[in-house]
């Protein structure tokens, strides 16, 4: 549930009533649960999932693009074969709102889901001044109800930024509780030089929320509500055709673009993951280096594409050296009993997985970006590349046909006291 904010930050919302109440980092009241049919006004945080009325659409959250003339850019989830005329409606603080046409842009990797990540633009010479905007199918101000507008982030840009690294977590979802890899991938992460990670909540295990609580008090980690089946029917794959559903992957798509713009003049780096994934340099000892020589290297590039290697959770490192009885109760993947990577095969694609600057960026799927400003350079294997520990892709390998990688290693003393310090924080030890 929801855990106190030192935020003073007061938004309102209402709130169509399907479920309790909806939580976000930054929450700073407890409501009691409404019930099912009541309507109520309560105080509420900016980011949710609005439906836009009188359509089979939704709306996620609303930025200023510097970019294209300071156009209202909302990050929306399109039904794409019932697409009908839609209008901005953006209201100064004041609460004098205008109109304007918006411009709908559907994402072109939507994998044959029905609904899809999309854009709606506002395009006008006020929207800068605009503090709320609603998506409506028609322009009649007076069917706008505050329930419709969303807070408009980004109004100013900044040259220096709150966090050097940002890691996006798309959607925890399904009682998700791999303990262990997950406070090993956030330790890892911290001592290469990530400050903020960024997670989109669908629902998570017991264990793994007690994790999560702790990392929200100690600061490291955003948890942004995410109650997508509360408005959809998501699926558990990335293919409408194999997997079925509403919205490709619990929607994604339109969290890693709505993490995009949620950093954008908030982290000069945003890293694009998956939660069992550790982007790791490995020329260098930590991120700010790495990136610094990339950056210099490659002056004009906005992307950096990173090859993801998978070491197989079947494999176990023989001396069991890391097989700790302080971590035996905690319930998840050991990664650093791990240490044995596939090896490329020549014709199956290596997906790859993102560093950004995520100003450079306009839209992105999940291993490449759809469209951003500067360019795209394939960072080499031997200088960074992704840990991932997972089921094997190749299981008929024999552990003398893996290769050995013990990156993780190089970092034991400081990753094994710092996890076992959040374990016990957690109240899981
Ligand atoms: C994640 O979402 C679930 C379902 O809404 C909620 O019960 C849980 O408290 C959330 N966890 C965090 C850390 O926000
Ligand atoms: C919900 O409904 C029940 C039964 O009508 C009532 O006793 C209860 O007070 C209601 N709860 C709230 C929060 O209104
Ligand atoms: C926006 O607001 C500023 C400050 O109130 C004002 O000077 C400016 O004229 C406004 N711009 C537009 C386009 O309305
Ligand atoms: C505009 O919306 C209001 C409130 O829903 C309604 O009463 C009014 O008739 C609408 N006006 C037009 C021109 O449709
Ligand atoms: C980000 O990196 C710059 C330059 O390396 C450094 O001066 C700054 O303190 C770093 N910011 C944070 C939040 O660590
Ligand atoms: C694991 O949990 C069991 C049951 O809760 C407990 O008896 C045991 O001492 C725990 N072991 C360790 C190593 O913490």
């Amino acid at each position: 549930m929801c855990a106190q904010s030192k935020s003073n930050h007061l938004c309102f919302i209402l709130v169509q009533n399907i479920y309790g109440y909806i939580c976000t980092g930054t929450l700073i009241y407890r409501y009691p649960m409404l019930n099912r049919s009541e309507t109520k006004k309560v105080f509420f945080t900016k980011d949710s999932i609005i439906s836009i009325k009188h359509s089979e659409h939704f709306v996620v959250s609303a930025f200023i693009d510097h970019r294209i003339n300071k156009a209202i850019r909302v990050i929306s989830i399109i039904k794409r074969d019932n697409l009908q005329p839609l209008y901005c409606i953006f209201c100064n603080d004041d609460h004098d709102c205008q109109t304007a046409e918006a411009e709908v842009q559907i994402h072109s990797d939507h994998f044959g889901f029905p609904f899809a990540a999309s854009d709606v633009l506002c395009h006008d010479a006020q929207t800068q001044n605009a503090s709320r905007v609603a998506i409506s199918c028609s322009t009649n101000i007076s069917d706008i109800h505050t329930e419709d507008l969303l807070p408009i982030k980004n109004k100013v840009t900044h040259k220096s930024f709150k966090f050097n690294f940002t890691v996006c977590i798309s959607n925890l979802f399904e009682g998700y509780n791999n303990v262990l890899q997950f406070v090993q991938t956030v330790e890892m992460y911290k001592l290469i030089g990530v400050q903020h990670i960024v997670i989109y909540n669908t629902s998570c295990g017991p264990d793994l929320e007690k994790l999560l609580q702790h990392y929200k008090r100690e600061g490291i980690v955003e948890i942004v509500s995410w109650p997508i089946d509360n408005f959809l029917n998501p699926s558990k794959g990335w293919n409408f055709v194999e997997h079925g559903g509403d919205l490709q992957y619990y929607g994604q798509l339109v969290t890693l673009n709505e993490c995009i713009y949620r950093n954008m003049y908030q982290s000069r780096y945003v890293l694009l993951n998956d939660i069992d994934e550790i982007i790791m340099p490995y020329k260098h000892a930590n991120l700010p280096l790495l990136m610094e020589d990339l950056q210099q290297e490659h002056i004009t590039v906005g992307v950096f594409l990173i090859e993801n290697h998978i070491f197989p959770k079947t494999q176990f490192e023989e001396t069991h050296r890391f097989s700790r009885p302080e971590w035996r109760n905690i319930s998840g993947i050991n990664i650093m009993e791990h240490i044995y990577r596939e090896p490329d095969r020549k014709y199956v694609f290596n997906p790859r997985k993102m560093i950004i600057n995520p100003r450079s960026v306009v839209q992105t799927s999940v291993h490449s970006t759809l469209a951003q400003y500067g360019d795209v350079y394939y960072v080499p294997f031997d200088v960074c590349r992704i840990v991932h520990v997972r089921t094997p892709l190749q299981g008929y390998l024999t552990k003398e046909q893996l290769f050995v990688d013990t990156r993780v290693w190089d970092f034991e003393a400081e990753l094994i006291s710092n996890v076992d310090k959040t374990l016990k924080a957690s109240d899981l030890t």
